[in-house]
C-alpha cells in the first residue's frame, strides 16, 4: 500500500463497481482503500453487501472491508464512480466541491461543457477541460468521465477511419448484453429468448457521445464532429460484450486495405507510453467471416481492445463492419482506470488531490 496512491469506489457492489475491484487488485499504481454503496449496503462487509456476479473470487483483503456512505467524509482523494445517473447528479459535484477527482462511468456529466469524455486512445487532449472547472483551481477537485458501453467501441472503430480518411456518416444498430443493464437489470422472463429493442435514452447518448468524442478541442471548449449519425439500440440475451453493425460514409473513396491498415495499426499515447491497464493493439481486426462474437471475442486485449470483423461494401452508405466491445471492462471499469492511469501520468493525481 505505501506506494500506490489509495483509491475509492463509489457504487462498489454494482456490475461495474464489482469490475473495478477485480481489476484494481494486482494493479500497480492504485490501491482499493475505500468502497461506498446506498444505505442497502453501508456498514455491511463487502461481501455481505455484493451479490458478487464475476468469475474470480472476491479479493479477500477486498470481502471483509466495511461498505462507508456514500459521503466524502474519509474517503481517499481519488475516486471511480459507479453510480446510476441519477444519484451521480447529486453526489459526485459533492465528492469534486471536497476536492476529490471523480473519474466516473456515469452519464450525469459527460455532455457538461467543461468535462471531458474520454478514450485515451482518441482524445485524451481533452483532459484539459478539467482545468475550466472551478474545484480545480480552489481545492483541486475534478469530474472527468468515460464514455456510454455502446459508444466506446464503435468510437474506438471509427477514430482511426475518421483522422485518416474523415466521416461524412454513420449508421449504427447495437446489440447489447443484459450486464449492461446492471443487476438484476432486465428481468429473466423479459430477455430470455428474446430482442427488446428499445434501452432508455441509449441512442441519444450514442449518437451525441461519439460527436463529442471524435470532436476537437479548440480554445477550451470540444467542437463535436460535424457528421451525422443514426443508432438504433437493442438489448439482447448476451451476458457480456456489445455487438455492433456499423455502416459508414468516408469523405473520400478508400481501399478496403487501407481500411485495415488503419484499424490493425492504430497506435496511441497509452501504448507509447505503456499504460498498465493498455492494450496492445487497440483495435483488432479478425478476418474471419463470422467474428467478431462475443463468446469467443469478448476477453480478447484482457476485455480492452475492440475486436472488428466483417469489412465489406455497403449498398447505401460505402462501407459496413462489425464491432465487438466489453460492455464492463472497455465500455466502463477498464475505461476509467483507463483514463486515471493518463490523468496520474499527466500530473492530474497528484499534488492536492
Ligand atoms: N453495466 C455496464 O455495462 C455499464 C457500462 C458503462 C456505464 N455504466 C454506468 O455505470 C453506472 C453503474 O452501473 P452498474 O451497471 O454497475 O449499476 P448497478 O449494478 O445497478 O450498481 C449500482 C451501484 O450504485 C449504488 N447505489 C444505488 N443507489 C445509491 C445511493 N442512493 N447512494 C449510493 N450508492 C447507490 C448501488 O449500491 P447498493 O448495492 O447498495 O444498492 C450499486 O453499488 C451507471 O451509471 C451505468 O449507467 C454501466
Amino acid at each position: 500500500m505505501a506506494n500506490k496512491i489509495p483509491v475509492g469506489i463509489l457504487g462498489a457492489t454494482g456490475m461495474v463497481g464489482q469490475r473495478f475491484i477485480q481489476l484494481l487488485e494486482q494493479h500497480p499504481w492504485f490501491e482499493v482503500a475505500w468502497l461506498a454503496a446506498s444505505e442497502r449496503s453501508s456498514g455491511l462487509a463487502y461481501a455481505e453487501a455484493a451479490r458478487w456476479k464475476l468469475n474470480t473470487a472476491i479479493p479477500e483483503r477486498v470481502a471483509k472491508m466495511r461498505v462507508s456512505d456514500a459521503s466524502p467524509n474519509g474517503a481517499p482523494k481519488v475516486i471511480f464512480a459507479a453510480l446510476d445517473s441519477g444519484i451521480a447528479k447529486e453526489l459526485e459535484p459533492r465528492f469534486a466541491e471536497a476536492g476529490h477527482a471523480v473519474i466516473t462511468n456515469s452519464s450525469a456529466f459527460r455532455m457538461h461543457e467543461d468535462v471531458p469524455l474520454v478514450i485515451p486512445e482518441v482524445n485524451g487532449d481533452h483532459l484539459k477541460l478539467i482545468d475550466r472547472q472551478s474545484t480545480r483551481s480552489r481545492n483541486g477537485g475534478f469530474i472527468a468521465t468515460n464514455p456510454n458501453c455502446s459508444a466506446i467501441g464503435l468510437v474506438m472503430a471509427l477514430a482511426p477511419l475518421h483522422r485518416r480518411f474523415g466521416i461524412e456518416a454513420v449508421f449504427v444498430a447495437t446489440m447489447q448484453a443484459v450486464s449492461g443493464a446492471g443487476y438484476p437489470g432486465v428481468a429473466s422472463l423479459d430477455i430470455l429468448g428474446n430482442v427488446i429493442p428499445f434501452i432508455s435514452n441509449e441512442e441519444e447518448k450514442l449518437e451525441a457521445e461519439t460527436r463529442k468524442l471524435l470532436g476537437e478541442l479548440h480554445n477550451g471548449s470540444v467542437k463535436a464532429a460535424p457528421f451525422k449519425i443514426s443508432a438504433q439500440c437493442n438489448r439482447v440475451a448476451v451476458e457480456d460484450g456489445h455487438t455492433e453493425s456499423v455502416s459508414i460514409k468516408l469523405k473520400n473513396p478508400v481501399n478496403p486495405e487501407d481500411i485495415l491498415n488503419a484499424w490493425n495499426g492504430f497506435r496511441a499515447r497509452p501504448q507509447e507510453i505503456g499504460l498498465p491497464t493498455a492494450p496492445d493493439q487497440p483495435v483488432i481486426y479478425d478476418a474471419g467471416n463470422d467474428r467478431p462474437q462475443p463468446r469467443l471475442d469478448v476477453n480478447r486485449g484482457r476485455g480492452m481492445s475492440a475486436i472488428v470483423g466483417r469489412l465489406r461494401p455497403c449498398g447505401l452508405l460505402d462501407w459496413k463492419f462489425t464491432v465487438l466491445s466489453h460492455n464492463t471492462i472497455r465500455g466502463a471499469a477498464g475505461a476509467a482506470l483507463l483514463n486515471a492511469e493518463l490523468l496520474k501520468h499527466d500530473g492530474y493525481l497528484c499534488e492536492r488531490v
